[in-house]
């Protein structure tokens, strides 16, 4: 029998994860989100809704529960197909757990303290700085090395996690032998930055106080013309990309992203027109991209029977993967077989 954990398999094994912390940005969906569905073709894909990094972050637990059936059924109406991918709900899944503390014992204080989003993070919520906070990370490298991942699609933001991800399975195959894959990052179709609304040179965000900066993919028509009619430009008057025109250059990012049309072609679509009616053209086209999102996202909550279903299926599919890996690393540790 050919053992699908190992990296002699037919295809590369593709892992990502989503925190349910809400609903997903344009900038989430554009930035990452729209290519994982793609990459089920090329690749075999386990994607999850990390509800145990979320916990990180005090949270009211019905609120909790509500939002991560939420992400889940969000992550399926963006074209993440059940069939073809792994879909499935973190906490599910022992298997994280149980390679988290191994690779804990692994992994050394001081590396912890240099990860900066733990510093971030740390500043945001000077009064719940939990441990679970600060070994995130390890969480995180158990997820990807628990599945022996080759590739991971992040943002540019987890790349000093993957790095450490990476360093914490070098050094865990010198001490004990090959036991994981060492994972590359995945990193999407360029110029998918997308920025806020309302201050265009930071990234769009959900953790933003101004409500009009960020656009959510559930919004609905109305709320997005009245966001891209608010958004911040600058005080030039010509539909171009340039340096200093933070503002345009996004709005024809997202423009181009949802349109599929490059840079030029917008400018002469748009030459000789006002700002006003750009806006008004880039809402109703990340109105009109966004329709068949909104439609399935709420067929699926009305049918959480197969909700259930397809994270059922695609926990114990996880499962059925992570656990042997896991039972390779706690032999190399050293603990007592029981099988
Ligand atoms: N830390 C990631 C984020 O906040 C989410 C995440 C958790 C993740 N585990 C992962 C991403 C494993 C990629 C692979 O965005």
């Amino acid at each position: 029998m050919t053992d699908i954990s190992q990296p002699e398999r037919a295809k590369k094994r593709v892992f990502s994860g989503i925190q349910p912390t809400g609903v997903f940005t344009l900038g989430n969906y554009l930035g990452a989100i729209r290519n994982w569905g793609p990459l089920q073709d090329e690749y075999d894909c386990i994607y999850s809704i990390v509800d145990m990094h979320a916990l990180t972050v005090k949270r009211d637990p019905v609120k909790f529960r509500q939002q991560t059936i939420e992400s889940y059924a969000l992550l399926l109406s963006c074209g993440i197909d059940p069939k073809k991918s792994i879909v499935f709900i973190q906490s599910h899944n022992p298997s994280h757990a149980q390679l988290n503390w191994i690779l804990a014992c692994a992994t050394q204080f001081g590396e912890l303290t240099r990860m900066t989003q733990f510093k971030d993070k740390a500043k945001k919520h000077p009064d719940d700085i939990n441990t679970g906070l600060f070994t995130y990370p390890v969480l995180m490298a158990a997820d990807i090395l628990v599945y022996n991942a080759d590739l991971v699609p992040i943002g540019k933001d987890q790349k000093q996690h993957l790095e450490l991800a990476r360093n914490i399975a070098v050094r865990f195959n010198q001490r004990f032998g090959d036991t994981f894959v060492i994972p590359d990052g995945y990193f999407g179709a360029a110029g998918a930055s997308i920025k806020s609304l309302q201050d265009p040179t930071k990234k769009m965000s959900k953790s933003d106080d101004n409500p009009n900066a960020c656009v959510y993919i559930l919004d609905d028509k109305d709320t997005i013309l009245r966001k891209f009619k608010r958004a911040v430009t600058d005080s030039d008057s010509e539909i171009r990309f340039a340096e200093g025109k933070d503002g345009i250059n996004n709005l024809m990012t997202i423009y181009s992203c949802v349109t599929g049309k490059d840079f030029s072609a917008i400018e002469s679509e748009f030459s000789g027109c006002g700002y006003g009616e750009f806006k008004l053209a880039v809402g109703e086209a990340v109105s009109d991209y966004l329709e068949p999102v909104r439609s399935e996202f709420k067929r699926l909550m009305g049918d959480k029977a197969y909700l259930k279903e397809c994270y059922t299926d695609g926990a114990q599919r996880a499962f059925r993967i992570s656990n042997k890996i896991v039972t390779k690393a706690s032999r190399k540790v050293g603990f007592v077989d029981y099988r």
